[in-house]
């Protein structure tokens, strides 16, 4: 069973909602050596992103989480929106980071409540995979597209990664439960029909993990 306004498995949205999980997953950046490793792939890349890019005036970053990036896309911008479907999130991240030049809200990534191009970069980190048909996932990425003014930077997991390719025989086999994923050419052509020019992606590792770091900048 899934939320319409956040439709992540429920388990793992309780969990998310639950203080005892907001707290856990923070924890886990700071103890599990996987989560540092891809912890410190994923801001190389994002720094990389963000000098072709250069500073801006507004990023949103969407889901937030309890502000794992927070500290990284404040240096970038003038103001940086945070925001999550988590209520405990958001409230995390706010006690962590305070409020000087930084905005919250709670809203769920498929439906953003802004407006057309209202902010210059959107961030979305590790959400995609969590969705759990092709239709959302493709929703979640119009909607990144429709409020970014000029660029997207979003992970997405990939049918063609090696591990997609190894849980395939799996979900043969075994029967065991596909990855939601998205096929590297599908991402652009939605980016592209969203007047959007993809200029770089990047697997966060070649090997034990499916998810790619992607950035598209408007074409107009
Ligand atoms: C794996 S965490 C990633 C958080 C952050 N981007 C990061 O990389 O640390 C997934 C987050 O997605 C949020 N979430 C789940 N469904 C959502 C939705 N439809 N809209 C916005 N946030 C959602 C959860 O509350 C959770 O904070």
């Amino acid at each position: 069973m899934t939320n319409v306004h956040a439709p992540m498995q429920a388990s793992k949205l309780d969990n998310y909602n639950s203080q005892r999980g907001a707290t856990a997953y923070k924890s886990d950046y700071g103890k599990k050596l996987h989560r540092k490793l891809s912890d410190k792939r994923e801001r190389a890349l994002l720094c990389r992103y963000f000098a072709e890019i250069g500073r801006v005036d507004t990023i949103l970053d969407m889901p937030c989480g309890h502000g794992r990036l927070s500290g990284l896309l404040h240096g970038h911008c003038r103001k940086l929106i945070e925001a999550d479907w988590s209520f405990t999130m958001v409230d995390l991240n706010r006690k962590d980071h305070g409020e000087q030049d930084r905005a919250y809200f709670r809203a769920s990534a498929l439906e953003i409540p802004l407006q057309d191009r209202a902010v210059d970069v959107v961030v979305s980190f590790r959400l995609s995979h969590h969705l759990e048909t092709q239709d959302l996932r493709e929703q979640h990425l119009r909607e990144l597209f429709r409020v970014a003014g000029k660029a997207v930077i979003v992970t997405w997991f990939s049918a063609t990664s090696l591990k997609n390719v190894l849980r395939q025989v799996r979900v043969r086999l075994t029967g065991k439960k596909p990855k939601n994923v998205l096929r590297n050419d599908r991402v652009r052509a939605i980016a592209a029909a969203a007047g959007f020019q993809h200029l770089r992606s990047k697997p966060l590792f070649l090997i034990g993990s499916g998810h790619v770091l992607g950035m598209f900048v408007r074409r107009d």
